[in-house]
């Protein structure tokens, strides 16, 4: 056989190289460094790659390009929509260490950089010419000589008495050995984006195709599932949530059609039909971000509960938590969920519009809570309201919520609300819209936390304040009115020559601060 050198990724057509084969009589064992070199030269059926200069008829550039596509698909999976996993076979070339089976492991240790890194390829194989002999698959893209290894691997090498020659080994690839990014970039139109990632959802691939993708869809749902252990079902978004349960249009477009799934988030576990209930893997660090807010005691009324990501975990902090949802599957499964972790007697589960929540067992607690009693009360009450899209229209529902004596500054509910914003400055953005619907400014007693970047200009934010009195209780914004034309009038004549408040400002002041 004729052999010219070729570099890797050269088409099998041209190159025609035999799995490595050194005869029992070229056995490596138990030689020396040097006669080993000279031995294995002499080999007529090794490919020596120390070969490579006398032998390449090919300018670097092309090699170079060849190269990269040695791990692609064969080009002819292009265009594919049903997906044939036969047709992804291959052979390549890849460079090849021979040594005997004893030392392998050791030299393992030491071949880190120089050996093949590829999933589902085995990084030592058994050499087919000898059986006291094993073959160490190397990269193909760093090892192409004994020249290309490092001085401390020859030292090695030389310790263990291994020969630097480097053979070739024709290698078959199949579908198994191929990345879900290199099927998708073999079989979607050239120069398209492929997008391999998905939102993992217990045992469901959640993606998002684009249109150019969606011919191949049923293939990237099944690529997804084959490639990623633990995934059974592939779903596609087929509409934007705007629908009042927040939950996703989707196709299943490969694999099971059974969407109740298990998923675990923050050492919770929580079970829920995906195709019914609202549910974000994304929201994780949101979750505990606010759970790690409360302390045990404090009170937590969540009025658009989900499934209960803050429900439960906060109640597991030893809170009282009143938790609601629209959505009578999500409040199906919050009842489930709770009882899952064991919380159920610390959750009481509403289902109930949020309006309604806040003006009916909101207002009934927080009028016990808040009440004169509240004196010795030492816990905080907080009110999150995850519906981004909605939840700042519903702060409107605190405006005169409770009636009474307004309790004392401290003991004032937290509200955590979450809102989307398009605008240059989102944080600013939030706090207008907020104060808007409340008829105060936010801008001074308020913070607001940047949770996610959902779209390009669009982010997800969560802004914290603690509600005014003058806005949670009846008659206390005609006060308000009352003090601030007060202000206003003491500030123009009331104050003495060096700017100081006199006794009349003070008890003014006091009056004031009480009341925020
Ligand atoms: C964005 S999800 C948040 C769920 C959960 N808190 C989380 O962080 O994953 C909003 C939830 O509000 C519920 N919802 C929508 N409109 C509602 C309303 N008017 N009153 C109460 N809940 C509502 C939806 O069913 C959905 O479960």
């Amino acid at each position: 056989m004729r052999i010219l050198w070729r570099p890797f990724g050269f088409s099998r057509r041209l190159l025609k190289v035999e799995n490595c084969r050194i005869t029992e009589s070229e056995s490596l064992i138990p030689l020396t460094w040097t006669s080993l070199i000279q031995r294995l030269s002499r080999a007529p059926r090794i490919f020596l790659l120390g070969q490579r200069k006398r032998f390449s008829t090919m300018p670097e550039t092309e090699t170079n390009q060849r190269d990269s596509e040695l791990f692609s698909p064969p080009s002819d999976v292009r265009g594919m929509t049903k997906l044939d996993r036969t047709a992804f076979k291959k052979t390549v070339t890849i460079p090849v260490l021979k040594a005997r089976k004893e030392i392998v492991s050791k030299l393992m240790r030491s071949l880190k950089r120089a050996a093949l890194q590829r999933p589902g390829i085995k990084r030592v194989i058994e050499d087919p010419e000898d059986e006291e002999s094993r073959l160490i698959m190397l990269d193909p893209y760093k090892m192409f000589t004994d020249d290309s290894f490092e001085k401390a691997e020859l030292s090695i090498l030389r310790q263990l008495n291994v020969n630097p020659q480097i053979s070739n080994y024709n290698l078959e690839l199949t579908y198994e050995n191929f990345k879900s990014e290199e099927i998708l970039r073999a079989v979607l139109p050239e120069g398209q984006d492929v997008t391999s990632g998905f939102s993992r959802v217990g045992h469901i691939a959640h993606l998002n195709l684009r249109d150019h993708q969606l011919p191949f869809k049923h293939l990237i749902g099944q690529v997804m599932i084959d490639k990623n252990p633990g995934i059974t079902s592939a779903v596609n978004k087929i509409n934007i949530i705007d629908n009042t349960y927040r939950n996703f249009q989707m196709e299943v477009l490969s694999g099971e059609e059974n969407m109740t799934t298990k998923v675990r988030e923050n050492n919770y576990t929580y079970e829920f039909d995906f195709s019914k209930v609202y549910w974000n893997p994304r929201l994780s660090t949101e979750h505990s971000r606010i759970t790690e807010l409360l302390k045990p005691g404090d009170v937590l009324f969540d009025v658009f509960a989900g499934v209960g990501p803050f429900a439960i975990p906060v109640a597991k902090k030893n809170c009282t938590v009143f938790a609601n949802d629209l959505n009578p599957e999500s409040h199906k499964w919050l009842l489930h969920n709770c009882k899952l972790n064991k919380v159920d007697q610390k959750v009481k589960v509403f289902n109930l519009d949020g309006k309604d929540f806040l003006q009916g067992p909101v207002r009934e607690e927080l009028m016990q809570q808040l009440g004169p009693l509240s004196k010795e009360r030492k816990h905080s009450v907080h009110i999150v309201m995850n519906l981004p899209a909605k939840a700042i229209e519903f702060l409107s529902a605190f405006k005169s919520l409770l009636d009474g004596q307004p309790c004392s500054h401290e003991l004032l509910p937290t509200v955590h609300c979450y809102s989307f914003s398009k605008d240059a400055n989102p944080a600013k953005d939030v706090q207008r819209r907020a104060g808007a619907v409340l008829g105060i400014s936010l801008e001074a007693c308020s913070s607001v936390h940047l949770v996610r970047n959902v779209a390009p200009n669009k982010e997800m934010l969560c802004i914290t304040f603690q509600i005014p009195a003058a806005i949670l209780y009846k008659n206390q914004t005609l006060n308000l009115g009352f003090l601030d034309l007060l202000q206003r009038i003491m500030k123009n004549h009331l104050l003495n020559a060096r700017g100081q408040m006199n006794p009349f400002q003070k008890k003014k002041h006091k009056l004031l601060q009480s009341l925020n």
